[in-house]
């Protein structure tokens, strides 16, 4: 289990990053804050492109910034986001971030920490938001 002030402590980190939002587009920011297995916090935020399809969510641009540093194995993400760079609502990892998260993290001890303060946030296991995930275990034998 994470204590409480290092999930504060990483709620605040995702709220801080939402003011780095790429957002032309939807107005919609994220921001994420990723913890290693080693105690290390990688930052993500959304960041959208005219093209659309090559934005890339915040939690994606923390787990991309984590490998290309070397770190494969992680504890715990903290996401926050909203209209206007508020973070007014609890806001859930999409399909394909959750997806990524299954390539590098144990569905059942994993944890997704979903926040709009330091005091208010939801938490929930890899396993609660990707059931019956498909997997690096799924390749093997
Ligand atoms: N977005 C994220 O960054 N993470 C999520 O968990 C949900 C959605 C972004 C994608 C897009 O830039 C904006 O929020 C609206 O969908």
């Amino acid at each position: 289990m994470l204590r409480e002030e290092t999930i504060r402590a990483l709620i605040e980190d995702a709220l801080g990053m939402m003011k780095m939002s790429y957002i032309p587009y939807s107005g919609f920011a994220v921001g994420a804050a990723l913890l290693t297995e080693d105690g290390s916090v990688y930052r993500g935020c959304n960041i959208e492109n005219a093209a659309y399809s090559p934005s890339v969510c915040a939690e994606r641009t923390a787990f991309f910034k984590a490998v290309s540093e070397g770190h494969t194995r992680f504890q715990a993400i903290a996401v926050t986001g909203g209209k206007d760079r508020k973070a007014d609502a609890f806001c859930t990892p999409c399909g394909v971030c959750r997806q990524v998260m299954m390539e590098f993290c144990d569905p059942e001890t994993f944890l997704i920490i979903s926040a709009v303060d330091p005091d208010h946030y939801r938490v929930y296991t890899l396993k609660d938001l990707l059931p019956e995930g498909f997997g690096p275990a799924n390749l093997e034998k």
